[in-house]
């Protein structure tokens, strides 16, 4: 009997069945802003996380590309981009040399590790993080398998985590641990009780069929764990209006990966930092729309779903 050897291990790119990101968009884009006009504010987003402040609660995700791009400055180039824009960046677990040098340079930034099959491994990744200066560490959970249940893996293996290993891993530095790929209340609860700094949804671009809106989760997120869990999302939110309906559902910040890649690769540094200085004024824009002082005062009631 025939084998099964997968041609792709993800994103989920399958004929007839619907991209769970054109999923999250339909959803994101039935949210709707009520917008007050009556009265006036001065809006500030600077946005507080993680023991630093940024120019807005508008961070860069990890995504491949930059490396291709070596007259825009590569990796380095796209990390000192976003620093340029007051924003925090996560750098993917492959550019190794280039994170020695994002570190060196001192710039904002938290790498998201692979759930690596070998728990050392990962500890000692935490560790030169921990004695390098990072803002803090996270990990993309969904990457221990395929979507054909298979064991994933790139140069190393990955593997599923068990609440156990999340324990040893949240233990092992006092920076903030924020567990990417949150996708359902089930894995929320396990977070929680692990006691990780911060919970990131994400349906990390369509790696698996038929999966949850990031948005959708959101407010039954903000209500499980109270207020002082940080929250971050993404999935599609990539102008500030997007960020804007995701702080009133409860996020603290939006990481916006494939939005930033394209100004990137269009316009280099300028193109991105622009295009994160920009989200952050649409941000601010809906605000002084909605009577938000700043952000904790974005009101949930500010969203209509269609
Ligand atoms: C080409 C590509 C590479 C990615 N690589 C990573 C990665 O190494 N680690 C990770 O956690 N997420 C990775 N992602 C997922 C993104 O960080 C993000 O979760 C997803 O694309 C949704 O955000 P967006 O809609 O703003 O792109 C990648 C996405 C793309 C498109």
């Amino acid at each position: 009997m025939a084998h099964f050897i997968p041609k792709n291990r993800g994103p989920a790119v399958i004929p007839g069945i619907v991209s769970s990101n054109t999923i999250s968009d339909a959803y994101r884009d039935s949210l709707l802003i009520s917008y007050d006009f009556i009265g006036e504010v001065d809006p500030d987003p600077t946005a507080n996380l993680f023991g630093r402040t940024f120019a807005g609660p508008v961070f860069a995700g990890p995504i491949g590309g930059a490396n291709n791009k070596p007259e825009f400055g590569g990796v380095v180039g796209y990390a000192q981009a976003v620093r340029e824009a007051g924003s925090l960046y996560f750098p993917g677990f492959h550019d190794k040399e280039e994170w020695k040098e994002i570190l060196k340079e001192k710039i904002p930034a938290a790498r998201v590790i692979k759930p690596l099959k070998d728990i050392d491994a990962v500890l000692e990744e935490v560790q030169y993080d921990t004695e390098n200066g990072a803002v803090a560490y996270a990990m993309d959970i969904s990457h221990g398998k395929t979507f054909y249940g298979e064991d994933d893996g790139q140069e190393q293996e990955f593997k599923m985590k068990t609440k156990e290993d999340l324990i040893r891993i949240n233990e092992a530095s006092p920076l903030p641990f924020i567990l990417k790929d949150v996708q359902s209340m089930h894995d929320v609860l396990i977070a929680k009780e692990v006691g990780v700094a911060g919970i990131w949804l994400s349906g990390h671009n369509n790696r698996f069929p038929y999966s949850v809106p990031p948005l959708y989760l959101l407010p039954k997120v903000r209500e499980a764990v109270g207020p002082d869990m940080k929250i971050l999302i993404d999935g599609g939110l990539s102008n500030g209006y997007d960020a804007f309906k995701a702080l009133a559902l409860g996020a603290d910040a939006v990481v916006c990966a494939r939005g930033l890649m394209a100004a990137f690769t269009k316009d280099g540094q300028e193109g991105l930092t622009y295009k994160i200085m920009e989200m952050i004024a649409q941000l601010k824009g809906a605000m002084a729309g909605t009577g938000s002082p700043d952000l904790a005062h974005i009101n949930r009631d500010s969203i209509i779903r269609l």
